[in-house]
């Protein structure tokens, strides 16, 4: 039986501990965390993503500014509201939910946005930072997944993880993260992607497994050796009939067909994505206490 890695209880007590800390800064400094979210268009999965963010804003109680603009909107008003964003005092974390529509250059809006502000950590400033191990916003993903390691004590130093996925906003900087010489990674990193002919040849000498690439229990047991830690990052949608919505969410790995042969693995739902909405509550106020000594 694996241990089966609980995000949902993980980010709880983080958000538990950020609602105190939120507490204090008020109190001490008169600080309230402020954070400004961005959606652009109707898209209903971005839609309810922006939801939950603005939910735990509201139960950590954190100052928020949702703006919903119309899928229409030009490029120019988005980059004209994150300018003014980035100089408004209130606000400490800028959040713009991708994809944005085709005609917006989300390169553009990502590089508009101020690296000091960029809680997402999505600007190339504070990837840069990630990879020299330099303070600066880690994206909130590849962060929460360190923070799941960590909490359940999986070791991850001197070990071989695989990653699976190379996008910049998983697999590039989870890889990043993961080699870097502290305590909390020290790891010997394989990025994979498509290019891996015989992907099952890298994925068997792994120890630990980070999936990543967005197809639905893509990742079976015969891919993964007795004993391996998964962590499972796929949010996929499958045609559920017996749901009353008609779909269900599945990760990328087929958790029945390798839970038995695992020692950890992440559930989908309930393992590293409530980790992610936590971190981007971390790094929000981080950015507000003064906590993240952003200068170099
Ligand atoms: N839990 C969360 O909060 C959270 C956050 C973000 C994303 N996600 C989910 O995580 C998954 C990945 O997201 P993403 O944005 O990283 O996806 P992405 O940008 O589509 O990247 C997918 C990666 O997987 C690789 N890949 C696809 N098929 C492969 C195969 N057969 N063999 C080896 N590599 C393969 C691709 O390789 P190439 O580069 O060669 O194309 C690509 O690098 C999605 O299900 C997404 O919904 C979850």
């Amino acid at each position: 039986m694996a241990l089966i890695i609980d995000g949902k209880q993980v980010s709880q007590k983080i958000l538990a501990e950020l609602k105190e800390k939120t507490r204090e800064l008020k109190e001490t400094k008169g600080i309230t965390p402020g954070i400004a979210l961005l959606l652009v268009g109707d898209n209903p999965a971005s839609k309810s993503y922006v939801a939950s963010k603005k939910k735990a804003c509201e139960e950590l109680g954190y100052f928020s500014i949702v703006e919903h603009l119309p899928e229409t909107t030009p490029e120019a008003e988005v980059l004209k509201l994150i300018h003014d964003w980035n100089h408004d005092e209130r606000i400490h974390g800028i959040l713009v939910q991708l994809p944005l529509p085709r005609h917006i250059n989300e390169l553009k809006v990502t590089l508009s946005i101020k690296p000091s502000k960029d809680v997402d950590g999505f600007h190339p400033e504070n990837f840069g930072r990630l990879v020299i191990g330099l303070p600066g916003f880690r994206p909130c993903t590849p962060a929460g997944i360190i923070e799941l390691l960590k909490f359940y004590k999986l070791p991850t130093s001197g070990k071989h993880i695989v990653v699976v996925g190379r996008s910049n906003i998983v697999g590039k900087p989870v890889a990043n993260l993961l080699y870097q010489k502290n305590p909390d990674a020290n790891a010997i990193v394989t990025i994979c992607h498509t290019g891996a002919s015989d992907l099952r040849r890298f994925t068997r000498s792994a120890d630990i497994v980070i999936a990543a690439i967005g197809k639905p229990k893509f990742i079976t047991s015969d891919f993964l050796t007795n004993g391996v830690v998964v962590i499972d990052v796929g949010i996929n949608r499958v045609d559920d009939p017996s749901s009353p919505k008609g779909y269900k969410i599945v990760g990328d790995v087929d958790f029945d067909d390798v839970e038995p042969i695992a020692s950890a693995i992440t559930p989908v739902p309930g393992g590293v994505g409530p980790m992610t909405i936590a971190m981007l509550m971390k790094n929000t106020f981080l950015s507000a206490s003064g906590e993240l000594k952003y200068e170099a």
